[in-house]
């Protein structure tokens, strides 16, 4: 039950027939089981693969902005992104997309979907050739850039239930906005979360699981402009094989791009997880799946002009960069004396684990976890791979 890959790729039609099928589990491309990625993961692919049938979505678009940013539909099957007579099927001009290291979000599930305005252009940043659109450096080179109008989906999903969709809108070139759908437990629609936090527990049909709806301010301090607004759509995050097509050839085939990406592909982040066969390839070292989870997971907050930026964890930036390496942490030592941001050879004495490795305060007081919002379980598998890499890590680069 935990591996889904479309066997249709091409963009229209096979989503179309995707999109009748009217069950969750293959309502879009989905991640394996806790949001770890299949077999299919992880695939730098340095070429073209072909096949990748193009031709533009074969659908009107029907899931855009909403009037005005106080006006978003009341019920997800009044957005126009998922079919409304079958709400847990994307609306068949919505594209399904998978990322090579997913956000960690309390081990939930996730489908994926952009809708980019018909005509409209997807441009990937090149900072050599564009250093102004790069403030932050070369390390933002392969960021993807939506036009206005565009709307990202993602969906939540316990043992193939729904329990939160989220919307994020491209208003105007000055802004974004994120909303939250909470599903009911019989799946028929899902409604409008008020801009509060919410904390439920839901009931999968196997299970009670405690889910916390974020609130808008929430989605904005990790969807913020200085980390790129939209946050899984990059190159390497995008570069990945499914069901037997690159979906950076899909795209471009579809015409989906201002201009063709540049080949060979960047190579792709690798899964963090190994708890799914085959994922991450066998190839991948500990440091390149540490690396890949940070990316995903951390350096959101952690880059320049980020929530925190004395720490810089994207993937390009060096070990002795990201400011992690043998750093007498700023805020806190966590009542270790001695302690370090990253020691190397001994995780016990390095923050950036004891962090990861601290359960949330569900009360929404302040907390020590990284991240400190919009989660609350410890993502265990990622607590082991940094356990083992800090473990690996000899010494701090000079
Ligand atoms: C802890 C940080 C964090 C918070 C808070 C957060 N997100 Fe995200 N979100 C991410 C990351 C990282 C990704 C990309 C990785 C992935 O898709 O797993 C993402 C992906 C998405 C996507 C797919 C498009 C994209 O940008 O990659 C949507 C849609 C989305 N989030 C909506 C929301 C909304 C709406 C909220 C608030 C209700 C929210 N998010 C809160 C971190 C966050
Ligand atoms: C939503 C934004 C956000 C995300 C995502 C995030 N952090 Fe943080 N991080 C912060 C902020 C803000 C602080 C400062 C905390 C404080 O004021 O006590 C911080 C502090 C830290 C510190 C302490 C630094 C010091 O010098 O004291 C470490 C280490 C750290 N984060 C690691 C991580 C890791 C590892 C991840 C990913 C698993 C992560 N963070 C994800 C915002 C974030």
């Amino acid at each position: 039950m935990n591996q889904f890959i479309l066997p249709v790729l091409a963009l229209g039609a096979g989503l179309v027939v995707v999109g009748c099928s009217g069950s969750p589990g293959t309502s879009a491309t989905r991640d394996a089981g806790g949001d770890r990625n299949t077999a299919t993961a992880g695939s730098g692919v340095g070429g073209g693969t072909g096949g990748a049938a193009g031709g533009a979505p074969a659908a009107t678009q029907t899931c855009i902005p909403p009037a005005s940013q106080d006006s978003p539909a009341p019920k997800l099957s009044l957005s126009g992104c998922v079919d409304p007579n079958h709400p847990t099927v994307l609306a068949a001009s919505v594209i399904p997309y998978e990322v090579n290291s997913p956000l960690w979000s309390d081990g939930a599930d996730k489908t994926r979907g952009m809708a980019v305005p018909v005509g409209a252009k997807i441009h990937v940043k090149d900072c050599a050739a564009e250093p102004t659109v790069c403030s932050q450096g070369p390390a933002d080179t392969g960021k993807w850039v939506f036009p206005v109008g565009t709307v990202m989906v993602k969906n939540f999903l316990f043992d193939g239930k729904f329990v939160e969709t989220r919307l994020f809108i491209h208003f105007d070139s000055a802004t974004w906005v994120g909303y939250s759908y909470q599903w009911d437990e019989g799946q028929t629609d899902a409604t409008l979360v008020p801009d509060d936090r919410v904390q439920v527990s839901f009931n999968t049909g196997k299970r009670l699981v405690d889910w916390h709806y974020p609130n808008r301010v929430d989605c904005m301090k990790c969807h913020a402009q200085s980390a790129g607004s939209t946050l899984g759509p990059e190159t390497v995050q995008m570069n990945r094989l499914v069901g037997g097509t690159n979906q950076l050839d899909r795209f471009q085939a579809a015409g989906l791009f201002d201009a063709p990406v540049p080949k060979p592909y960047p190579a792709a982040l690798v899964a963090p997880y190994t708890s799914q066969a085959g994922s991450p390839p066998v190839s991948a070292t500990l440091e390149q799946r540490a690396r890949s989870y940070m990316h995903a997971n951390c350096a959101i907050c952690h880059r320049p002009d980020g929530d925190f930026p004395n720490l810089d964890l994207r993937l390009d930036v060096s070990l002795k960069g990201t400011g992690l390496c043998g750093t007498v942490p700023m805020k806190s030592d966590l009542g270790i004396q001695g302690s370090l941001n990253l020691d190397p050879g001994k995780p016990d004495n390095s923050v950036m684990l004891l962090r990861m490795n601290t359960p949330a305060d569900s009360g929404g007081g302040k907390t020590v976890r990284m991240p400190q919002i919009a989660t609350y379980a410890i993502d265990q598998e990622a607590v082991k791979l940094i356990r083992d890499w800090i473990t690996s890590i000899g010494g701090c680069p000079p």
